[in-house]
């Protein structure tokens, strides 16, 4: 792993730049295209670990994977999938780990999920739970990794509630609820991103979404799925850095190009309008049921704090380390709650983001489930930074530290390349 010296910027950040591949669109093309019947094209792939990770274990379970160039490239189930006797290795992907157990367990095979040292911590019991309501067979280490699953052909439909907006909880039981008999409903508080429902929806799937007294609902039943072709849209979650730096560092003029604008991703879009931050979102355009666009971010010398909770958590779960860093940036107070999960994600990112920025010289206090953090006119730096295995937090800290009076330190930086690994050659192109 690399460490690298993120350095304060003393020029604006200026120019067009194209964003790389959503990941959770990414992760999706190759496991619901492989649920079609026949070869599935898909554009603008991430080029990112944690995909590159599903992909593999979906080689190594048999499915035909052409590269037709380096981020294009056709899948093709028609042979089936098989049986494979090694460990299926996640890395550290929470998304493969959880959507491959819903739908390895209604396979007529036995499979076994690993992942790293991040990933074998993080908590598989919101998944367990409801695949064995369904009749799946999951043994674990004590609701983590490992995960031993004996697939089988007779899962049943279930109506689940979940107590928190998860897109991973949700896609895994309608990835299950695929190959089960009858109906499988899943429940959640809030509408957690939709990608699953939506590229089901564009392969022609029998799926319905909505909202009722009970909360919002996907139910998903089985039938046969059309192929088509797929073109990944960019990633906001990515494009949230841009947008950030280019909000904090005097003068910068950016044009983000490409960019998913799914309005269950699009929180970050609201928070930085209701930052007062000089934002426009320009040329929006449909591709397979995902939006997507172009924005226009300036330099915001009156950024200002804000209250972020509630049913817009889910819609910026990724965003709030990068929030953090633009709230230190701005006048006021801003307070973040209702964001305990995110103790659950690559690290505790409530307590490693608190502990981290604080070190930089931000005025933030961690909670039990946000943050408060008072703005400051300027931010010391000059310290040293270690990412705790999450890509998020790297690049958090690099984002603050352009903005920052001092040199500072980020330990293994390559902990960005789970993501983004187009994230520095990015940085370099608007400078
Ligand atoms: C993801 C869902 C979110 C998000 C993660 C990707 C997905 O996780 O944090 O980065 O692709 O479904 P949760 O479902 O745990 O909130």
């Amino acid at each position: 792993m690399k460490d690298i010296i993120a350095k304060p910027l003393n020029s604006p950040l200026k120019g067009e730049i194209i964003i790389p591949p959503d990941k959770s669109v990414s992760h999706r093309g190759i496991i619901i295209g492989s649920l079609t019947c026949g070869k599935v094209k898909i554009s603008n792939f991430s080029k990112g670990q944690d995909c590159i990770s599903t992909l593999n274990i979906f080689k190594n379970l048999g499915l035909e994977v052409d590269f037709i160039d380096d981020k294009t490239l056709t899948i093709n189930s028609k042979n089936g999938l098989k049986e494979y006797k090694g460990s299926l290795d996640c890395g550290n992907s929470g998304t493969s780990m959880r959507l491959l157990a819903g739908y390895l367990s209604g396979m007529d095979f036995n499979s076994r999920l690993i992942g790293d040292v991040s990933l074998s911590k993080r908590p598989m019991r919101r998944v367990i739970e409801p695949l064995c309501q369904m009749g799946a067979f999951i043994a674990s280490n004590e609701g983590k990794a490992p995960l031993d699953i004996r697939g089988t052909k007779k899962l049943n439909g279930i109506t689940y509630f979940s107590k928190i907006a998860s897109a991973q909880v949700k896609s895994s039981i309608l990835l299950a609820g695929f190959n089960a008999v009858g109906e499988t409903k899943v429940y959640e508080p809030f509408l957690s991103r939709n990608h699953t429902e939506n590229m089901f929806k564009y392969f022609d799937a029998d799926i319905k979404t909505g909202n009722d007294a009970k909360g919002f609902y996907s139910s998903i039943r089985n039938t046969f799925l059309c192929p088509k072709d797929i073109f990944v849209v960019g990633d906001i979650s990515s494009a949230a850095f841009f947008m950030a730096a280019a909000s904090i560092v005097k003068d910068s003029d950016i044009i983000i190009k490409n960019v998913g604008l799914n309005e269950t991703r699009t929180g970050i879009i609201d928070v930085l309008f209701k930052m007062n931050a000089d934002i426009e979102i320009l040329d929006k355009k449909t591709v397979n049921n995902e939006d997507m666009g172009d924005i226009r971010v300036k330099y915001s010398p009156n950024l200002k704090g804000c209250e972020i909770s509630g049913n817009i958590i889910p819609r910026l779960i990724d965003e709030i380390p990068i929030i953090c860093v633009l709230a230190g940036f701005a006048n006021g107070q801003t307070v973040i709650k209702d964001a305990q999960d995110l103790k659950n994600k690559e690290s505790d990112r409530i307590n490693c983001t608190a502990s981290g920025l604080y070190k930089m010289g931000f005025d933030i206090k961690a909670t039990e489930d946000g943050f408060i953090i008072n703005g400051k006119k300027e931010i010391e730096g000059g310290c040293e930074l270690d990412p705790n295995h999450d890509h998020r937090l790297a690049m958090s800290y690099y984002v603050a530290s352009l903005a920052s009076k001092k040199d500072s330190l980020i330990k293994d930086f390559s902990w960005v390349n789970t993501s983004f690994p187009e994230f520095l050659k990015l940085f370099g192109e608007l400078n």
